[in-house]
């Protein structure tokens, strides 16, 4: 099978690494020269992964039988329809499906209209006036999110990031003046709880899990400072959550049966990559967004351990014959970190050198993959964006966290930033203990 993969980042070379391990030949498109990704490329172009027309051409060229697309920003450009009309297979939803993901407005009026549960309240405002009319009127702390796509980094909330009302409106403003993510504005209840990763693999109509991840979108350790494209992630043994049961996950998966069911009887079928975000909350899982492809990081957790064949869960998923007993994971813990440029979150110090020896990461029990870097005369160097995800693979938390850091011993550099914190058993420890008390409310 001559699979491509559209994508460089850390999420594209762990798709790239489970595709060759379960017998394709990997082909890539992607905009930064990601050196792992190239490594298991039977050829690779470098170009913009919105280029439709370049993607689609190099795909025609190559003879590509299936393409596994890795961001969002292709599939909201069109790129599944304009594969389908070359006949090639896709894992990725078409562009009117991923706004699930590219347009929060859609997905919740789906919801409402769907009457799925899970949904939560908001209001979705065009001009900057009513929005500032509507936060102004209200008592109840809100989310203030652009409507299109920012990255993961333009949702802002209410007694976090925004400290007062008047915040809030100059945030609104600028929202608005800048055009961020399209201009438009989703304003939306608060939800209180903890917060999990749940991915699906989406035939159309079957919906067949992967374990629960849970995502460190902090800049710094503690959970404090900016929202980022997502620092690590870990999953667990039971691929549960230390916080939740396994009727928390039932739920969570029901809702996203739903959606994929409301998306068929509307005409536009799901197929690809389903990402539910939750919040568990005193009245269950709410829905924070879904996105329409793998998480960044948590594609890391996942594809480290799966113990099926991914290219023929990809073939599944592109002919619309996906079943559950094609689809297992290894009952292992997985802890991964991202190690950034120095001052992502604000000021990314883009060029600077990381140093990796893969081969001493790969004895501690880990997986390396590469991010958002470039090769640039045999020298690793990093771009404004996260630069190599190290994945720790264990019996227990414990162990795979230890694995981690282990491993990140063997990525050196000057301008890098890691967030230990993340898997810590302390850390987690604070996360079932909130818990508990939502749970009490
Ligand atoms: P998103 O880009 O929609 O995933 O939002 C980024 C982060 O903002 C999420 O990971 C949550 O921590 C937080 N967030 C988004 N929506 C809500 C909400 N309705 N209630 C509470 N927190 C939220
Ligand atoms: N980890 C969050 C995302 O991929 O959007």
């Amino acid at each position: 099978m001559k699979a491509l993969v559209v994508g460089g980042g850390g999420r594209e070379h762990a798709i790239a690494a489970a595709l060759s391990e379960s017998g394709s030949d990997v082909y890539s498109v992607m905009k930064n020269h990601n050196p792992g990704i190239a490594r298991l490329s039977k050829q690779y172009r470098l170009a913009p992964e919105t280029d439709i027309q370049k993607v689609v051409g190099t795909a025609v060229q190559w003879g590509i039988d299936l393409a596994v697309i890795g961001p969002e920003t292709p599939l909201e450009a069109g790129l599944v329809d304009a594969l389908d009309d070359e006949g090639i297979g896709c894992v990725g939803p078409t562009k009117a499906a991923a706004r699930l993901e590219t347009s929060k407005s859609f997905t919740r009026a789906l919801m409402r209209k769907h009457q799925v549960p899970g949904n939560i309240g908001f209001a979705a405002f065009s001009s900057f006036p009513e929005a500032r009319r509507y936060v102004q009127d209200t008592d109840r702390e809100l989310v203030v999110k652009p409507i299109g796509l920012t990255g993961g980094k333009g949702v802002k909330v209410m007694g976090e990031h925004l400290k007062t009302k008047k915040e809030t409106i100059e945030y609104l403003e600028e929202i608005f003046s800048k055009n961020i993510g399209g201009g438009g504005v989703v304003l939306e209840e608060r939800a209180i709880g903890e917060e999990l990763t749940l991915m699906a693999f989406c035939d159309g109509r079957n919906v067949i899990p992967m374990p629960m991840v849970q995502d460190h979108k902090r800049a710094y350790e503690g959970d404090v400072g900016p929202n980022t494209g997502g620092m690590g992630s870990y999953s667990m043994e039971d691929h549960l959550m230390p916080f939740a049961t396994p009727a928390d996950r039932e739920a969570s998966l029901d809702i996203m049966r739903r959606i994929v069911k409301a998306m068929g009887s509307e005409g536009f079928p799901y197929r690809g990559i389903m990402y539910g975000q939750f919040m568990l909350t005193s009245e269950g899982p709410k829905v924070i967004e879904f996105n329409a492809r793998f998480g960044d990081p948590e594609a890391m957790n996942v594809l480290s351990i799966i113990s099926s064949s991914f290219t023929d869960i990809c073939s599944g998923i592109a002919s619309g014959r996906l079943t559950e007993n094609r689809v297992s994971f290894e009952k292992k813990a997985t802890v991964c970190k991202y190690v950034v440029p120095a001052g992502y979150g604000t000021e990314p110090q883009a060029g600077k050198e990381v140093r990796v020896d893969e081969k001493a990461v790969a004895s501690e029990g880990a997986k390396l993959y590469y991010a958002m870097v470039n090769e640039e005369n045999g020298k690793i160097v990093t771009t404004t964006s996260r630069a190599v995800g190290v994945v720790g693979i264990a019996d227990d938390l414990d162990s795979a966290e230890k694995a981690c850091e282990r491993a990140l011993e063997h990525v050196q550099g000057e301008a890098i930033y890691v967030r230990h914190d993340i898997g810590r058993p302390e850390v987690v420890r604070k996360r079932v203990e909130h818990m508990m008390q939502v749970r009490k409310r």
